[in-house]
């Protein structure tokens, strides 16, 4: 993926385009009088995306079964409108919704029909699903990376990271994370202690002082052992949003998780009290050395019919 397309990407995941984005001219309408402010075709984002092109088809559909809800006498009223954006995750304001119908109601007969909607609608999901496609290259994209340059990370990039993490779907709001950002002088107290160990060489041959970022992720202990591997997978979770929005500033990662951050002696050094809480892993984040394209590439055995089941 290019730079630009990263940029334009975080643009989109971080920084939502909301409302009446510089409209292109509508086409040509028959003559029908539209004021300056319907006269342009407004443009929403969409809270989720509509799945793909191919499933475009499904999002026509959709939105049939969404109109037929809120539709009296298959014509649709303003109020009705914003209520039915709502339904098809198109975030729109009362104010936009308002403008979109004066956009749509072309015969000014003050509602509207099916066949007014659904053109506008099939450009909105047309858009959704090219946010879609380029969301799912980013995932695609991802992958470990082994060497780092030492150019710092910006504390932005990270916070951004974290914020992402912490979105991630959790049981019962338990929210059990908890990410400790750790500076030199720590990585090198981590470096004696390796050490001292004389820890085997799988455990990375990386000099430990020279990865730019590191950052503990720790998740939280439970008397219920069901509890606990539900916190654990919520962690896991929140790592791969952490991973995700990394990658998406041109910025790679991997997940360690070697013996010396099992310790007692490395939970000490990050201040994790292991009476309520476990490293969960660390992640080390920094420029990719050679660029994220000269990471190892993808390596997957199986694909999707391999791992698909589906029953009747
Ligand atoms: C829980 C977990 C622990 C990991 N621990 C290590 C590790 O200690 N050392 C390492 O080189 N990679 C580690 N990795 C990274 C995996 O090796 C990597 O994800 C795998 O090779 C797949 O490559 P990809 O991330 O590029 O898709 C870990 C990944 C996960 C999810």
């Amino acid at each position: 993926m290019t730079t630009t397309a990263i940029a334009v990407l975080v643009i989109l995941l971080i920084q939502p385009v909301f409302g009446f984005v510089v409209p292109p001219p509508r086409p040509s309408s028959g003559g029908i009088h539209h004021s300056c402010s319907s006269s342009h075709r407004p443009t929403f984002t969409t809270t989720t995306t509509t799945p793909g092109t191919s499933s475009r088809l499904f999002a026509l559909e959709r939105a049939k079964e969404v109109f037929d809800k809120y539709s009296i006498s298959n014509v649709i009223s303003s109020k009705d409108l914003a209520n039915m954006l709502n339904s098809l995750d198109v975030d729109a304001s009362r104010e936009e919704a308002d403008a979109l119908f004066r956009y749509l109601d072309t015969d000014g007969d003050g509602s509207i029909t099916l066949e007014e909607f659904l053109p506008w609608y099939s450009e909105t999901a047309e858009e959704a699903s090219e946010i879609s496609s380029t969301f799912q290259s980013l995932l695609l994209g991802r992958r470990t990376v082994h060497q780092f340059d030492q150019t710092p990370v910006s504390d932005d990039v990270l916070r951004r990271a974290i914020a992402c993490a912490i979105a991630a779907p959790n049981r019962s709001q338990s929210e059990p994370w908890r990410f400790i950002q750790v500076g030199p002088e720590t990585v090198r107290k981590f470096v004696s202690l390796k050490e001292s160990m004389e820890a085997p060489q799988s455990e990375s041959s990386n000099n430990w002082t020279k990865i730019p970022g590191w950052c503990v992720v720790t998740s939280k202990l439970s008397d219920d052992p069901v509890e606990e591997l539900d916190d654990f997978k919520s962690t896991s979770c929140a790592v791969q949003n952490f991973m995700l929005s990394m990658w998406s500033e041109g910025i790679g990662t991997k997940w360690t998780s070697g013996p010396v951050q099992k310790t007692q002696e490395f939970a000490d050094l990050c201040g994790v009290d292991t009476k309520v809480e476990k490293v969960a892993g660390c992640i080390w984040y920094g420029f990719a050395t050679g660029g994220l394209k000269n990471a190892d590439p993808k390596r997957r055995k199986k694909g999707v019919e391999d791992v698909l089941t589906t029953l009747p």
